[in-house]
Formats: structure tokens, sequence, C-alpha cells
């Protein structure tokens, strides 16, 4: 007969296969989550302690035992081997090995289902705040590009085709206002994902008269959990977490696309410095922006890895299923691929010149004042309906004739309306911006005052987390 080695293997007969043992292993990646289980570990022993369920000296020992495991972690010098299954069953073997029989006391009223939730629930909430600082650096940079841009009159799109002209500070302060939006996704995580689920036990809640509010507080949670079958089977604020993250990465994504677009010879409006743009092994001409297509092309994974625990939870029965373990994996690649490319999005962004002349051209040619036309007409008395026909009409005529808007006289202009005068030569872009007047229009006043209140809340947002986190 093999040899029993487990720690949970009283009841049983026959050791177990090593093919099982492999398959159902988590130890190569559950690894992550050393600190967050030796933090766990820690309180759950002071807490025993305090609850008098063990004595002051076990409880020594078994801190003692669990400080130098996270120090051999941290310099390499852990073994971390299958047999052990996962991290919490690798450290309570560990401390077995060191310090002896006291290490028994250890798993009193708790169970790996509520103390992987619980370790969990602390790597989603430091990742947050990882997350959260980049974000709020991006957004710096968003705003100091804006103040930078906030005189360059650019194309604005709609359909891909020359819309309405705009100045690019506008533009760039949409990305900032996206990135806003993710930073409060992300601060509502936190929000949801601070509820200590340790003290459930298996699934029942635990026998023992412990202190969870002590818990809570060792290990920084709000709240503990009021009913023990959802904290050990609960999985949301995972899928709050990726769906935080899948949303931000597709804001990601549309940056990285706009970015291909401009830098293209076609759209020709920003230049991607060399140092962040890549070669061709064949076409000595080529300047690829592979950065910005890797930060696109990563979101795919973001996005896939929500379908995945979406797709995980859907029709488990309460309350913990083995199934539960393929909640890691994903989660930690989505956290591993959303701070690499949120990282390397700002350097991209400083790598970035745009062509304010080109720019400027292009919001000047595809009749992008067409509107302004219309409204002209508005304002000396006609309907909308009216004048966008008549404007539609001059459009026809300016095509047929290969003329631009600015090339018409205002005798060619009275041919289409008698309400033409001749102030109607004058309307150029910076007229068309300014008319924009309206908040969070893209006029230059309503431009500057965004940068403000862009920076202002920022700061604001700073200071509240600085305290709250
Ligand atoms: N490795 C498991 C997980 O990640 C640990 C949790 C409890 N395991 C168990 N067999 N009850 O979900």
């Amino acid at each position: 007969m093999k040899q029993k080695n487990k720690l949970w293997s009283g009841a049983f007969q026959k050791a177990t296969d090593s093919s099982v043992e492999e398959f159902t292993a988590s130890i190569q990646f559950d690894k992550a989550l050393y600190n967050e289980e030796i933090a766990c570990c820690i309180a759950h022993t002071i807490m025993l302690k305090k609850q008098k369920i063990i004595t002051a000296n076990k409880a020594k020992n078994i801190i003692t035992g669990l400080n130098k495991i996270k120090k051999q972690i941290e310099t390499n010098k852990f073994n971390f081997k299958i047999k052990n299954e996962d991290i919490h069953l690798s450290i309570e073997s560990a401390l077995f090995n060191l310090i002896g029989k006291d290490a028994g006391h250890l798993h009193t009223g708790r169970s790996r289902n509520d103390l992987i939730a619980t370790d969990l629930r602390m790597y989603c909430i430091a990742a947050s705040k990882e997350i959260i600082g980049l974000l709020m650096k991006l957004r710096a940079t968003f705003i100091g590009m804006a103040e930078k841009e906030q005189a360059t009159v650019f194309p604005g799109y709609t359909h891909l085709q020359v819309a309405q002209p705009i100045l690019l500070g506008h533009h760039l302060l949409a990305y900032e206002a996206m990135l806003m939006r993710d930073t409060n996704r992300f601060i509502n995580v936190i929000d949801q994902t601070n509820i200590l689920p340790l003290g459930s036990g298996a699934l029942a809640g635990s026998g023992y008269k412990f202190d969870r509010k002590l818990l809570a507080n060792e290990l920084g949670f709000n709240a503990i959990s009021s009913n023990s079958m959802d904290a050990v089977s609960d999985r949301d604020f995972v899928i709050d977490m990726h769906s935080a993250m899948a949303t931000c990465m597709i804001h990601i994504s549309r940056l990285s696309e706009e970015i291909i677009l401009w830098a293209t010879k076609e759209f020709n409006l920003v230049q991607i410095s060399d140092d962040f743009a890549t070669g061709s092994s064949i076409m000595p001409q080529k300047k690829n922006p592979d950065v910005a297509e890797l930060m696109r092309g990563k979101s795919a994974r973001v996005i896939g890895n929500l379908m995945q625990i979406l797709v995980l939870m859907k029709g488990l029965p309460l309350t913990y299923n083995r199934d539960l373990q393929e909640d890691k994996e994903p989660l930690f690649d989505s956290i591993n691929t959303i701070t690499s490319v949120l990282k390397i999005t700002d350097g991209l962004l400083h790598a970035l010149t745009f062509k304010r002349d080109e720019a400027e051209h292009k919001a000047n040619s595809g009749f992008a004042l067409a509107t302004d036309v219309a409204d002209y007409l508005v304002k000396k008395g006609i309907p909308f309906r009216e004048s966008h026909e008549i404007v539609g009409l001059i459009v026809k005529y300016c095509t047929e004739n290969n003329l631009a808007l600015e090339e018409l006289t205002l005798k060619q202009y009275q041919k289409f309306s008698k309400k033409f005068t001749s102030d109607i030569t004058r309307l150029n872009v910076y007229s068309s911006l300014s008319n924009r007047n309206i908040t969070g229009g893209t006029a230059p006043n309503q431009v500057k005052s965004a940068i403000k209140k862009a920076q202002t809340q920022l700061d604001q947002t700073n200071k509240k987390l600085k305290k709250e986190l």
C-alpha cells in the first residue's frame, strides 16, 4: 500500500494517485497568495490566543514559524511541492516541519474554504489599489497632454469621416473621463470586496467562540460576512474585478486603435517616437505601432477572462465546489495584463508628437464646417430642417465644382439663400470651435475650464484615497 502523507488523509486507506495529485494541485499558481495566506494565519493565531483557545506560548511559536516561512518564500528558499496541493497546505506542512506539534493548532475552527475566500478578497483589494494608482498616473498624463494641446485644432470624426473641428485637448480629456469612471469602478470593487469571510468555516460557520471583528481589524477588512454559506461560495467580487478590468481594457483598446490610425500615412496625425515603435524584418520602410496593437490585442484576453468566471459560476450549487479553484489563473492573468498595459500606455503617450499643421488642415477638410453653416441660417430665423436641406445642396454644389466651403463667394452662397450676408465668409474653424461654448463642448474656454476641473477632481480623489486606502 502507498504511504499516506496528507494533512487530511485520516480516513483514507490509500494514498492519492500521483495523476490525481497533479490534476488537483493549485500550488503552481496559488503560491501568489502566500502573503495574504500568512497574514490570515497570523491573524487567526492572534485571535485563537485572545479567545483562550490556544496558549500564548503556542501562539508565539506558530507566529514565529509563520514569519520564518514568509522570509523563506520571499528569499526563494521555500520549496513548493505538488504533493502539498495548495498554498494553505504548503504553509501548514512547512509549519509542522519547523515547529512540530504546535502547528496542529493553526487550523482550529477554520477551513480552506473560508481561507481561500479571504485570501482572494485581500488579493483583489491589493491589486485594485495598484491599478487605481496606475489609473491616476495615466489621468495626470492625459490632463498634462490636454493642457499642452488645448489650442491644437484637430479633426473630429464620426463614422471614421471628418465631422466637425475639435480641439485636441478636448479629445484627450475624453479619455481622462473614461479613466475617471474606471478609477471609480475599482474603488467600488474595493468597497464590495472589503468583507471578511473568515469564521465561516467550511460552510456552516465555525464551531468556536471566534472574535470575527478582531480578525477583520487585524486583516484590514471593513465588515464581516453575514452568511457563512454565501461567504464561502461567493465570487461576485472576482466577477466585479474582471468586469472593471475588462471595461478599462476596452478604453485602452479604443485609445490604441486611434493611435494606430493616427500614425498611418493616411491619417498622418501623430508621430510615434522610434523608441516606442518597431520595424519590419522584411520591409525597411516600415515603422509599426506594435505597442499600441498589443495593448489593443491584450484587451481580448481580459474580456475572455471575464467570460470564463461568468461561465464558471453559472449553475454552481452552494457552497464550495472545487470548480472554484479555476477562479485564480484567469484573475491573476488579467491583473498582470492590465498592470503591464497601463504602465506601457503611459510610456506610449509620452512618445507621441501630434502633427498640428496636418491636423488643422484635416479639420478644415471634408466640409467639417457644414453644421456651422446650417447653424448660421438657423440663427437668421430659418428652421433647422430647412437649413440642413439648403446646406446639403451647397455641399453638393461644392462637390460637383471641386470647391471647399471657404472658397465660396457671398454671391454663390446667396444663390442658395438670401439670408446669407458678408459675415458668412468669415466662418472658419476658430469661429466653429468658439461656437461650441457649452458645458462639455469644445470651445477653447470650455476646454480650459474642463482641464482645470479634471485636475481638481484628480487632486481630490488622490487626497481622499491617501486617507482611506
Ligand atoms: N485550492 C482550493 C481553491 O483554490 C482551496 C480551497 C478549498 N479546497 C477544498 N478542497 N475544500 O479553491
